[in-house]
C-alpha cells in the first residue's frame, strides 16, 4: 500500500470508529460559513486534531472539525475550516480531506468560500456559482507520482464543475428569490489580497471571482472521480478604486451576512441529490 493510501485508510478508519454515518456527499464550508453546521441532525464532531494525519488549520474564523450527521435524511460530511496552501501546508495536506471524504463513500463534493469579485456588476454579499476555473497557484496537488487507484494521471478539466448542479442550483435559487451570478473562480496562493493591476489582470483574463482556496479541492475531487459543486460569497470588490481597503474581518463578516442564502441553496441541494 503506498504511503497516502495508508494514511487514507489510517484517517478513515478512525472516523469510521467515532460514527456510524456513510456520508454520500462531502460539503467545505469557507470562511464565515460554518453556519450551516446547526442544519446537520445527530450529529458527530470531530476536531482536526483527532484524525490521524489531518493537518490543523491555523486561520480566524476556520473551526478545524469534520462534521458527520444528517441533512434533510441525507448522510452528510462536511468540514469546518479548510487547509490553505498560504499557511504552509504542502498540496497533499491541503487536499488530504478531499481524499478521505472519497474513502468514507462521498461521490458529491460542495464547496464554499469567500471571494473577491471583478465583475463589473457584482456586489458585496452576492452569490456567485463557479462554472469554471484558472488555477494561478504555484503549486499543483497533482504534481508527483500518480497512484492510479486514486485516479487516472492526466485528468481532463473540461468540465470541473457538474452541468447538473448548476442547473439545480440555479433552479433553487430562482425559485426561492435569490439572486445568484455564474462566473468564473481564479485561485491564487494569498495570503496578500491582490493590488488594483492585479484584480485587473485577473477580470481580462476571463475572471469574474477571486480567492485562497477551491482549486485544489476541485482538482483532487475530480482527479478522485467525484461530482463538484461550488459557490462564492463575494466579500469585497477589488475593481473599484473607491473601495480597494479589504480586510479579513470585512471578509469575515460579509461571508456571514449572506450565509442564510448559501446554506438555502446547499440544503436543497443536498435534497436533490
Ligand atoms: N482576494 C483573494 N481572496 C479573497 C478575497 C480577495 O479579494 N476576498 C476573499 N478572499
Amino acid at each position: 500500500m503506498s504511503d497516502l493510501l495508508k494514511k487514507i485508510a489510517d484517517a478513515t478508519d478512525y472516523i469510521s470508529s467515532r460514527s456510524g454515518i456513510r456520508p454520500v456527499a462531502g460539503i467545505i464550508l469557507g470562511s464565515g460559513l460554518g453556519g450551516l453546521v446547526s442544519d446537520i441532525a445527530d450529529r458527530t464532531e470531530i476536531p482536526y486534531g483527532d484524525i490521524p494525519h489531518f493537518p490543523v488549520s491555523t486561520v480566524e474564523g476556520h473551526h478545524g472539525r469534520l462534521i458527520l450527521g444528517t441533512m434533510k435524511g441525507r448522510p452528510v460530511v462536511a468540514m469546518a475550516g479548510r487547509f490553505h496552501y498560504y499557511e504552509g501546508f504542502s498540496m497533499q495536506q491541503v487536499t488530504f480531506p478531499i481524499r478521505v471524504m472519497k474513502a468514507l463513500g462521498i461521490e458529491t463534493l460542495l464547496i464554499s468560500n469567500a471571494a473577491g469579485g471583478m465583475n463589473a456588476a457584482f456586489s458585496v454579499g452576492d452569490l456567485m456559482i463557479i462554472r469554471d476555473h484558472i488555477n494561478l497557484q504555484p503549486e499543483h496537488p497533482l504534481r508527483g507520482p500518480n497512484d492510479d487507484r486514486l485516479g487516472p494521471r492526466f485528468p481532463d478539466m473540461s468540465e470541473p464543475y457538474s452541468k447538473a448542479l448548476i442547473a439545480k442550483a440555479g433552479e433553487i435559487a430562482a425559485a426561492a428569490n435569490i439572486a445568484v451570478h455564474t462566473g468564473v473562480y481564479v485561485g491564487v496562493q494569498g495570503p496578500t489580497f491582490e493590488t488594483r493591476a492585479e484584480y485587473k489582470f485577473m477580470h481580462i483574463i476571463g475572471g469574474d471571482a477571486v480567492g485562497m482556496s477551491t482549486v485544489p479541492e476541485v482538482i483532487v475531487a475530480v482527479h478522485a472521480g467525484l461530482k463538484v459543486f461550488a459557490m462564492s460569497v463575494i466579500t469585497d470588490i477589488g475593481i473599484r478604486e473607491e473601495e480597494n481597503v479589504i480586510t479579513h474581518e470585512e471578509v469575515l463578516q460579509a461571508a456571514s451576512a449572506a450565509e442564510p442564502k448559501l446554506t438555502h441553496i446547499f440544503r436543497e441541494l443536498i435534497e436533490s441529490i
